[in-house]
């Protein structure tokens, strides 16, 4: 090969390295967290045990208010009862739902679980699953299905987070929904 024809080859392949390099921050934490969006389309492939375990454990690892960890994670494999609280869930997602516990005027503040939640939709998508958190179901959950999940009488159900195998060949961030522009969110002073 002729020296030009080298040079021109290796430019191009410095320059496809430049473009991708630029797509990511190379943290990895940082580059989950921009990537990340609420899947839709799962496949049929379950979760593993040990997946499970981890994201789980990135829940607890939440922070929370004075340490208290006012929460309960139900996790639920049980495809009759994650149909219940979801219709036309995809078999193999597991479901976890997030309680929190009342206070003393029953009401239950919602940010540490919210920050659990975060944690392990976070996580679940570092380990290349989907996951997709949801406040809709939450309503049943307390109303109906409490006693039959296990989670205790003084806390409530505040979000559930989906979690499932989704087809990586599939570019699905791409359909995330948009985000306002910096200046509508962010000041600097
Ligand atoms: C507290 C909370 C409640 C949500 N509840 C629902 C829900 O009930 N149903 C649903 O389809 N998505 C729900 N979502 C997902 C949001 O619609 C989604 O995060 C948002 O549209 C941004 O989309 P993206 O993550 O794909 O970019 C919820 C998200 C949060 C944080």
């Amino acid at each position: 090969m002729k020296k030009k024809t080298v040079m021109s080859v290796l430019l191009v392949l410095f320059s496809g390295f430049v473009i991708l390099m630029a797509q990511t921050t190379g943290n990895n934490v940082v580059d989950v967290i921009l990537k990340s969006y609420s899947a839709k389309v799962f496949t049929t492939i379950p979760v593993s045990d040990s997946d499970i375990d981890l994201i789980v454990k990135c829940g607890m690892k939440a922070p929370s208010g004075r340490n208290t960890q006012p929460w309960k994670f139900t996790v639920v494999k049980d495809q009759t009862i994650t149909g219940e609280i979801l219709q036309n869930i995809t078999a193999g997602n597991i479901l976890i739902i997030i309680s929190g516990q009342e206070k003393q005027d029953g009401t239950v503040d919602p940010f540490n679980c919210a920050l659990a939640t975060e944690n392990m939709y976070v996580a679940a998508q570092s380990l290349s699953l989907g996951a997709h958190i949801y406040a809709g179901p939450v309503s049943i959950i307390n109303t109906n299905l409490k006693d039959k999940l296990g989670i205790p009488a003084d806390y409530k159900a505040i979000t559930v987070l989906r979690v499932g195998n989704i087809d990586k060949s599939i570019d699905a961030a791409s359909g995330a929904s948009a985000r306002k522009k910096p200046e509508e969110v962010v000041n600097y002073k």
